[in-house]
């Protein structure tokens, strides 16, 4: 049995796809816990699920270092064999990271190291790439710099918006996140190996 505590930010579609697709009777995967930056929407699907959540909101924190031990708190308290940031909009505190590393998986809406950071789809756009992708990499201590798990390309069609662009990038980002959960469980795949 595979065990994962997902960290979310908003809408939580990528979750929902997670949940739909490996959160299912005699499964070899269950998600333990949901965390948040804040109450977040997609907190829906957990309640849904009947998953318990968390949130630990920086503002409640004197600093970083501080709101990334409460996270990391949370995240262990659960005994996840891996987490999984989809859409979680924060950079974890380096503390963090080498608590869990390298344990800790991020879904990104572009063909790494094209296009890092919080506005991939708008930067690919702008940057009048005819390509952009999406991937699945461990986290390392840098901004969408750690090995990659999985990607895949997905073209930029001429009448492409942000949210048309996102939407195809995110049904790819939620194949890959699946598949590389499966493969976990199973232990096809094996991050100490990438890293
Ligand atoms: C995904 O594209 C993820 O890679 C990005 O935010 C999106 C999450 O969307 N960082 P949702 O919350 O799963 O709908």
């Amino acid at each position: 049995m595979l065990s994962l505590v997902v960290l979310i930010s908003g809408g939580g579609s990528n979750l929902r796809a997670l949940l739909d697709a490996v959160h299912t009777e005699g499964s070899p995967v269950r998600i333990v816990a949901i965390g948040a930056d804040r109450e977040a929407e997609g907190f829906a699907h957990a309640r849904h699920f009947d998953i318990p959540t968390f949130v630990v909101a920086p503002r409640d924190y004197a600093d970083r270092d501080a709101w990334g031990e409460a996270l990391l708190a949370e995240i262990v308290g659960f005994e996840p064999d891996v987490v999984i940031l989809s859409g979680f909009m924060r950079l974890l505190p380096a503390g963090v990271v080498d608590a869990l590393s390298p344990r800790v998986l991020n879904t990104h809406p572009a063909f790494l190291p094209e296009f890092p950071g919080a506005h991939a789809v708008r930067d690919a756009l702008a940057a009048g790439a005819t390509e952009t992708g999406a991937s699945l990499i461990v986290v390392d201590a840098g901004v969408d710099s750690g090995p990659i798990v999985a990607q895949e390309r997905v073209s930029v069609l001429p009448d492409d918006t942000e949210a048309t662009l996102h939407d195809r990038i995110k049904t790819v980002e939620r194949r890959l996140l699946v598949q590389a959960v499966l493969d976990l469980a199973d232990h096809r795949l094996d991050l100490e190996e990438l890293t």
